[in-house]
């Protein structure tokens, strides 16, 4: 590993780097909570494709306000050196204060944080320490040019307003938060847990433990504690474990706007001071496991990603498309009528449709006590299924039946209208979609591959603009995007590359610590 301390010498290793660049900032005293940040930045998604790691070592004096621990905050550069080289990285950049601020912090031009954003948590009790960690970071993200930034989700609010600073710049990095590292009694990791003293820290314990203690009763459905009365007792029971309390928040996880009552996935934060530290944790509220709605055109791709995504997060993954066709293979065997809506209805009566998965991962489905899983993708099938589709008995059957299946949580759906019908209030919803003329070059690239006769392009795109007409107009469950999808756009991106932007989109929602990754 390299240890540079110039900006000059950065630059130059940047430029002569070819492998990607994943970033892990930090202002040093490096613990185990960082050297797992920096193993995670390490593993790329092949091994062949194998990241740089580079990790910053800068104690930052534009985020500490006149009287907090700017001047006594524990330094060990040598030891931080042996931690990051053990843990895989390739450069420490310790930089000086005059190397990284050159014209002195008077001088220099500062972000402006939203004030939405620190007028709560930590924003509140430490004017300008946002503006300062996001003037750092940008500064060190312009210099090191990393594809993946890498931070603790312990610091929620920075996460949240790195992310929309990254976003809102522009700038071409993916931002990546990493669940909380806890030491073994439940304290999470923090450089300025050095400064408690045994008996100190056995108090601070509390923190952790209260934080659980609620979340736990909260998840056993405790109706009193869904308002202000969470916040309340959580305050009450810290200060007679003996804390002082900053603050205790309740507050939406990916907005950080202030909630009277838990919604969605919520975050219960809360800050103490403990002799000379102040610490800071919180803890996840989710009423039920999270839900992915993943709408778009035909040809997006969304069913390769879908199945992929579901395995990365440990996610069910509803395949509705398999259901349509399930149906439409009964209407078939059972000699209706597909196009005629009162041949179908009658065939809905007690249906009993179910999708599992053989020995192998595959999905299976049966529908009414026949075994279809090869027999729904037939040609026959393919040929009706958008026809069977329409009826507005069997979107109203399936809706159903899929509204119960997600009645737990903890899946991925992936069809039309999956975020405007079926699951309007899903945790993440996407438009996963492509350009008409990208989505003509893959289907020629499939029908090739498969060895049918390949139509000219423009034959193909104008088949996929009538598709797209057709599935946007239709009476029942046009295709739409719901108001608050986000729209993902698959041109010139690789099936992994959109798989990891579903992630990052999860993970901005749904931190790991309430839904860890199988992986991880
Ligand atoms: O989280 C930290 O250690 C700091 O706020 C950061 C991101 C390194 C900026 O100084």
């Amino acid at each position: 590993m390299q240890l540079i301390t110039s900006c000059r010498e950065l630059v130059h290793w940047r430029r002569s780097c070819r492998a990607p660049v994943h970033f892990v900032p930090t202002m040093g005293a490096l613990h185990h909570g960082h050297r797992r940040l920096i193993e995670r930045a390490g593993l790329g998604p092949t091994a062949a494709s194998a990241p740089q790691v580079v990790v910053s070592v800068f104690v930052n004096p534009l985020q500490f306000a006149p009287g907090e621990d700017f001047d006594c905050y524990p330094a060990s550069l040598s030891l931080d050196a042996a931690l990051a080289a053990a843990a895989g990285a390739a450069l420490l950049f310790a930089p000086s204060v005059a190397e990284l601020y050159p014209s002195g912090v008077e001088e220099l031009f500062q972000l402006q944080v939203p004030k939405a954003l620190q007028a709560v948590l930590c924003g509140r009790s430490r004017p300008g320490h946002f503006n300062g960690v996001a003037t750092v970071v940008a500064r060190l993200l312009g210099l090191v040019r990393p594809d993946r930034l890498l931070l603790g989700e312990k610091d929620w609010q920075q996460l949240v307003i790195l992310r929309r600073l990254v976003s809102e710049l522009g700038l071409p990095v993916a931002v990546q938060g990493c669940a909380t590292v806890r030491d073994s009694d439940g304290l999470a990791t923090s450089s300025r847990n050095s400064y408690l003293q045994a008996e100190q820290r056995s108090l601070a314990l509390a923190l952790p433990r209260i934080l659980a203690a609620m979340r736990r009763r909260f998840e056993a459905g405790e109706a009193a504690l869904a308002s202000h009365n969470l916040v309340a007792e959580t305050r009450q029971r810290l200060e007679s474990a003996g804390l002082m309390v900053d603050y205790v928040e309740l507050v939406q996880a990916a907005t950080l706007l202030p909630l009277a009552a838990p919604h969605g996935v919520s975050l219960l934060a809360a800050a103490v001071f403990c002799g000379p530290a102040r610490l800071i944790d919180h803890t996840v509220l989710m009423a039920s496991a999270p839900i992915v709605a993943i709408d778009g055109p035909a040809g997006a791709g969304k069913s390769t990603v879908t199945r992929a995504f579901a395995r990365r997060l440990g996610l069910i993954y509803l395949d509705t498309g398999a259901m349509y066709r399930a149906v439409t293979w009964w209407v078939l065997s059972q000699g209706g009528d597909p196009a005629a809506a009162d041949a179908v209805a009658p065939l809905l009566e007690n249906l009993d449709l179910r999708l599992s998965h053989g020995p192998e991962g595959e999905q299976l489905v049966s529908i009414n006590g026949h075994e279809v899983s090869s027999a729904i993708r037939s040609p026959e099938v393919t040929a009706q299924v958008s026809v069977v589709a329409a009826h507005s008995c069997v979107r109203q059957a399936l809706t159903r039946q899929q509204q119960a299946m997600g009645e737990r949580g903890g899946l991925v759906a992936e069809g039309r209208d999956i975020g405007t019908a079926v699951f309007p209030a899903a945790d993440l919803k996407v438009f996963l979609t492509a350009t008409v003329a990208e989505r003509a070059r893959r289907r020629a690239l499939d029908l090739e591959r498969q060895g049918f006769a390949v139509p000219p392009l423009d034959e193909l795109e104008a088949q996929i603009a009538e598709r797209d007409h057709r599935d946007a107009s239709r009476e029942q469950s046009p295709l739409l995007m719901a108001d608050d999808a986000v729209e993902l756009v698959s041109d010139g991106l690789g099936i992994e590359a959109v798989i990891q932007a579903l992630v990052d989109l999860f993970r901005e929602r749904v931190p790991e610590e309430a839904w860890p990754d199988p992986a991880a």
